[in-house]
């Protein structure tokens, strides 16, 4: 099965747990309305590909890592953009939950989604208690303190801030729990994996600081600008636009010489290159690297 049918169903799946009849019903429609559409689901996706390119011997497992990390983000993304955060009326393309819900029910439905995901994973890995004890450790890991996303948010309120560490624990450390989680699901050797999901989350945040200055609202589907207009620490105001994007191509070729050899090597060296230009297409890059 392709792996974003997978996801999906594995969502789905996820999301007809929580939402029954008995739930809250605008709670159960903002948990919804922050899942579906999805982005470009490339946290899972990594996750997935790292679990085949490791066997994939306990799918069930994989699918759980995999869902639990998209449901986490997704509610980064329901908590990031609070109006005490990031203020966003949109995001991928439709009414940011707190726009659509209020900032009442969009606190909850974040809430309600850094829940969901250890009951999809306890659900999931009885089959594999051993590996399961792992992937938990990872993805808590991954969201917490003292370098999950929380942790990496928090710098935002601080005085001084290291925009390696802001961006490697707010954004980097997902990617990280994503390649790290795939191959614990399917018991390869996670620490080979460590390197592929850290470069390339951090490439990941830097090209969305690029896009925040250069992209259109309409085509990201959230609004653009803001890092300015807030003051957020950016790749792209610390370092100016070029040497930002010589940066990112850095951390691209970190992110493909990371990916071990195995089989799915190869495929998986396409998927970095492919997201790499699907972030920062060419005719976005090439002005940029002309004046770098
Ligand atoms: C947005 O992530 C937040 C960042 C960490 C940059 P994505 O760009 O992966 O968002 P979706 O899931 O595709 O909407
Ligand atoms: C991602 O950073 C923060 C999260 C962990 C959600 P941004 O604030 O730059 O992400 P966007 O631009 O709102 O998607
Ligand atoms: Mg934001
Ligand atoms: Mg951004």
């Amino acid at each position: 099965m392709p792996s974003l049918t997978r996801i999906e169903q594995a969502l789905e799946a996820a999301l007809a747990t929580a939402t029954t009849p008995g739930c809250a019903p605008l709670l159960a429609a903002a948990v919804r309305h922050a899942v579906f559409p999805g982005g470009a689901r490339i946290r899972p996706r990594l996750c997935l590909a790292v679990a085949r390119a490791c066997g994939d011997d306990q799918p069930a497992l994989s699918d759980a890592a995999a869902v639990a990390l998209e449901l986490l983000h997704c509610a980064s993304l329901v908590h990031d953009d609070l109006p005490c955060f990031d203020d966003a009326t949109t995001r991928r393309g439709q009414a940011s939950v707190h726009s659509a819900f209020g900032e009442r029910l969009a606190v909850l439905a974040g809430d309600a989604l850094i829940v969901l995901p250890f009951q999809v994973l306890a659900r999931a890995g009885t089959a594999a208690p051993a590996r399961l004890a792992a992937v938990l450790t990872t993805v808590a890991g991954s969201v917490g303190m003292p370098g999950g996303i929380v942790a990496g948010q928090a710098w935002e309120c601080e005085p001084q801030v290291s925009l390696q560490q802001y961006h490697r624990e707010k954004t980097g450390s997902l990617f990280e729990a994503a390649t790290v989680a795939g191959a614990q699901a399917a018991g390869g050797d996670a620490e080979a994996w460590r390197g592929l999901g850290s470069w390339l989350g951090e490439a990941y945040q830097s090209a969305d600081d690029l896009r925040d200055v250069l992209a259109d609202a309409q085509h990201l589907g959230k609004p653009t600008g803001r890092d300015a207009a807030l003051g957020r620490p950016s790749i792209a105001r610390e370092r100016g636009l070029p040497a930002a994007m010589r940066h990112f191509d850095m951390l691209v070729r970190q992110a493909v010489d990371a990916v071990p050899d195995c089989p799915g090597a190869p495929m998986l060296r396409a998927l970095v290159r492919s997201e790499a230009e699907r972030l920062v297409p060419a005719q976005m890059a090439a002005p940029l690297r002309a004046a770098a």
